[in-house]
């Protein structure tokens, strides 16, 4: 167990953000609160609002209360409270990273961390490569003993193949691959770190898991939400950006991937990236035939009245921007050939729900053809990444009476009910492996690029289209027609979360 919490200091840049107060610290917390923080552990924040050590305590102290995910015990905090430092500086100023050599130095000697440093990147990514950079010039990327140091990247890394190339040779730099930790904080779900476990700890699924018994899988990634006030965020990057080469895909990868030869991170990102290799690109005809982009008007959601993207506070009123992505793919491996992965997400949909539903192929009809049963549902495995977390199983079973009838059937497993409420924020897993030098849910610059290579002609084609091809779909429905359509001409149709 020490080994899993070695001395160390975490380097927040952009510490003054959201990030911090809603998810870093109350991880922490939480991680405290578990016994799997060391007690040599210091918290370093570094932004541009002028505060001093002892107003960052003050303003977390005074946050954790709206963010921690129970409540605060006094001590507990305290515990935390007094490892946070903060230095108030320009990540362009070479003059902010001397003083944080000095204070990690002084950190070091009064909370005995042994120099391990974990720089965790809560900024906006044009500050990612000069920050690395300076972090360079000063040394402080370099492990020297037993010492280490790391860097944890949030995305988006990149926006393009081309950007997330640039990105991965400029950290290549100055950092080995092994010393960057790229986030995607889906990795951090429970639910689905769970589906490796689903698919590779039980014996009954594997043997089915392929083109011989399954007809297709769908992702479908929705939110009510709409952009809130990241309008100016979200018209450069919409919904494809957002969510598609990064959570969508790595959902993908866990589904499609072959077991991997152990649990070590190379073995499995390995696994991972043959998936996403696999991914037949889509050619031009393709990209207009399999994917489908919407944007919401104004509409109704749980009875409110909700403006249109283009209302949004910082979203042009001519917008072409996507708010909804639908999309067909298919895994070019003996696995899964010729079976279609159907993805979906978006924004002011009629509910939050994050769900990859399996569906199998039906059984020949024979044994029925004389009684009153005229079709058989085939099975289909539901998991459940959020919320309302767990997994069913839908089969067919006879209705009680004197005729043959057919009915389904689910069989369901909730979270909830076999472990009680995890209070969680999604970030304490994530935390904790990078601080144990664990990489295996991060995501590896092969990854990032290979997702992006498969996003790049959807996004080129796109970019060419008129502003008025991208169809509208009112706020509080399931997208556009279009997407139904997408699965209609398959012979098939969206699931959609109840
Ligand atoms: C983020 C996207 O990466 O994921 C957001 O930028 C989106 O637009 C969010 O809302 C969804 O995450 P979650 O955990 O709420 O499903």
């Amino acid at each position: 167990m020490e080994q899993q919490r070695p001395p160390s200091v975490l380097v927040v840049f952009g510490a003054d953000g959201d990030l911090t107060k809603r998810k870093l610290i109350p991880s922490l917390y939480n991680l405290a609160s578990s016994q799997l923080l060391p007690q040599e552990f210091a918290v370093v924040g570094l932004a541009r609002t002028p505060m001093s050590s002892a107003d960052f305590r003050d303003k977390l102290g005074r946050e954790i209360h709206e963010y921690a995910t129970g409540p605060v015990d006094p001590a507990l905090w305290d515990w935390l409270a007094q490892r946070l430092y903060y230095i108030s500086g320009d990540f362009r100023d070479s003059h902010a990273y001397q003083q944080l050599q000095d204070l990690l130095a002084q950190v070091d000697k009064s909370r005995g961390t042994c120099s391990n440093y974990l720089f965790y990147l809560a900024t906006a990514p044009s500050f990612f490569s000069e920050i690395v950079r300076q972090l360079g010039v000063k040394g402080l990327t370099l492990q020297t003993g037993s010492s280490w140091r790391r860097v944890v990247i949030e995305k988006p890394f990149g926006h393009d193949l081309a950007s997330a190339r640039a990105l991965n040779h400029e950290l290549r730099q100055v950092l080995d691959e092994s010393q960057i930790y790229r986030i995607d904080h889906y990795l951090g779900k429970e639910t689905v770190q769970n589906i490796l476990v689903f698919r590779f700890a039980n014996g009954i699924f594997e043997p089915v898991w392929d083109r011989r018994y399954i007809d297709h899988v769908q992702i479908t990634a929705a939110e009510s939400i709409g952009v809130e006030h990241r309008g100016s965020y979200y018209e450069e990057a919409g919904a494809l950006r957002d969510m598609v080469p990064n959570h969508m895909l790595q959902l993908v990868s866990f589904v499609a991937m072959e077991p991997p030869s152990s649990f070590d991170a190379n073995a499995v990102r390995d696994e991972k990236a043959k998936v996403l290799r696999a991914i037949q690109p889509l050619n031009q005809i393709e990209v207009l035939r399999s994917t489908v982009a919407g944007q919401y008007a104004e509409g109704t959601i749980a009875g409110q009245r909700v403006p249109a993207y283009r209302s949004e506070p910082n979203v042009s009123p001519e917008s072409k921007t996507a708010t909804f992505v639908a999309l067909k793919l298919f895994i070019e491996s003996w696995r899964w050939a010729e079976v279609p992965f159907y993805l979906r997400t978006g924004k002011r949909l009629p509910k939050r729900a994050t769900e990859i539903a399996v569906q199998f192929k039906r059984p020949p009809f024979l044994l029925f053809r004389k009684t009153p049963v005229d079709q058989l549902e085939p099975n289909l495995l539901v998991i459940r990444i959020q919320p309302d977390e767990g997994i069913s199983l839908r089969f067919d079973a006879k209705i009680p009476g004197p005729t043959v009838r057919v009915g389904t059937v689910d069989m369901d497993f909730q979270y909830t009910k076999y472990f009680g409420h995890t209070t969680s924020t999604g970030y304490e897993t994530l935390l904790h492996d990078c601080l144990a030098g664990d990489a295996t849910l991060f995501r590896r610059a092969d990854s990032v690029e290979l997702s992006w290579k498969v996003m790049d002609p959807i996004l080129d084609v796109w970019k060419a289209l008129p502003s008025g091809s991208v169809p509208k779909y009112a706020a509080g429905t399931w997208g556009p027609q279009e997407a139904d359509e997408l699965l209609q001409r398959d012979g098939r149709q969206w699931r959609n979360p109840s």
